[in-house]
């Protein structure tokens, strides 16, 4: 599978109770639209302006890494007109938008299986990865054309094909094989516009990421959505599959099951 180049080091958040890397499922650009009888790419370009506020806020908030989900491997089956107009906001937002995001040093990353893309679009992608991949101040992955389960399944078969013994495949050599090789796994997922599905995103990754749903529609996402998902972020307990034992010291699990 084709992958970006690899993650630089970004600063770690700068506080214990943020999550290091936050997954976005973007949803509810359609339903902004129609709220203002508005054609659905309306909704879409307003999707992509709520992208640059939530990227301020997270990083004057001091988280570094996002990771947000543009179009599943299952979008294809959208109207083709929906499409066609998603891929060329994707090539005109790269376009528009890559000078900036390399001025404020974020390194941008495309996950997922580029080899759909038209060839023009995946060029676009290439260019925008090498020329940010220095950057280090924070990282964008932007998932286009991705899906966790296929995600899952190309990265056994390039270890069949790079002759790695299956039979004692291991838990971080397909993490090392897959698309976020070298970062942490999403500490927090967020998901807009109230649907209580995790979508093929990030399955393996997000297994233990603490879920934040909220009613607001990606569009209408903006600094204040992002303090309350970290608030929520801040309140949970995170366990990792063991038992606090009460009255131990606040999040830290003291007895494994
Ligand atoms: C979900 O809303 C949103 C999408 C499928 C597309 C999201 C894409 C963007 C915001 C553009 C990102 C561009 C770049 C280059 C990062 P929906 O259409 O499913 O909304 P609905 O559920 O209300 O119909």
């Amino acid at each position: 599978m084709l992958r970006p180049p690899p993650p630089t080091a970004v600063p770690a958040p700068s506080g214990p109770d943020l999550p290091r890397h936050v997954g976005i499922i973007m949803d509810g650009n359609g339903r902004w639209a129609r709220r203002r009888h508005l054609p659905r790419a309306a909704g879409h370009r307003a999707g992509v302006r709520a992208i640059r506020r939530v990227m301020e806020a997270f990083n004057e908030a001091g988280v570094h890494i996002l990771t947000l989900y543009a179009f599943s491997t299952e979008n294809w089956q959208r109207p083709r007109g929906e499409v066609s107009s998603l891929m060329r906001l994707f090539q005109d937002t790269l376009d528009t938008e890559v000078d900036e995001l390399d001025a404020k040093g974020v390194q941008l990353r495309i996950i997922g299986d580029r080899e759909r893309l038209s060839s023009r679009l995946r060029q676009k992608v290439e260019e925008c990865e090498a020329r940010t991949s220095h950057n280090r101040s924070n990282l964008l992955n932007v998932a286009i054309n991705y899906g966790g389960r296929s995600e899952l399944v190309e990265a056994i078969r390039e270890l069949a094909e790079r002759g790695a013994d299956l039979r004692a495949l291991d838990e971080a050599t397909l993490s090392s094989a897959l698309y976020t090789s070298g970062l942490p796994d999403p500490d927090l997922i967020i998901r807009t516009a109230g649907e209580l599905r995790v979508s093929n995103f990030l399955l393996w990754q997000g297994a233990y990421a603490e879920l934040h749903v909220t009613d607001a529609l990606w569009p209408d996402f903006g600094s204040a959505e992002v303090a309350a998902a970290l608030s929520d972020f801040g309140s949970r307990q995170r366990r990792f599959g063991q038992v606090v034992e009460p009255g131990g010291p606040h999040g830290v699990a003291s007895r494994a099951v």
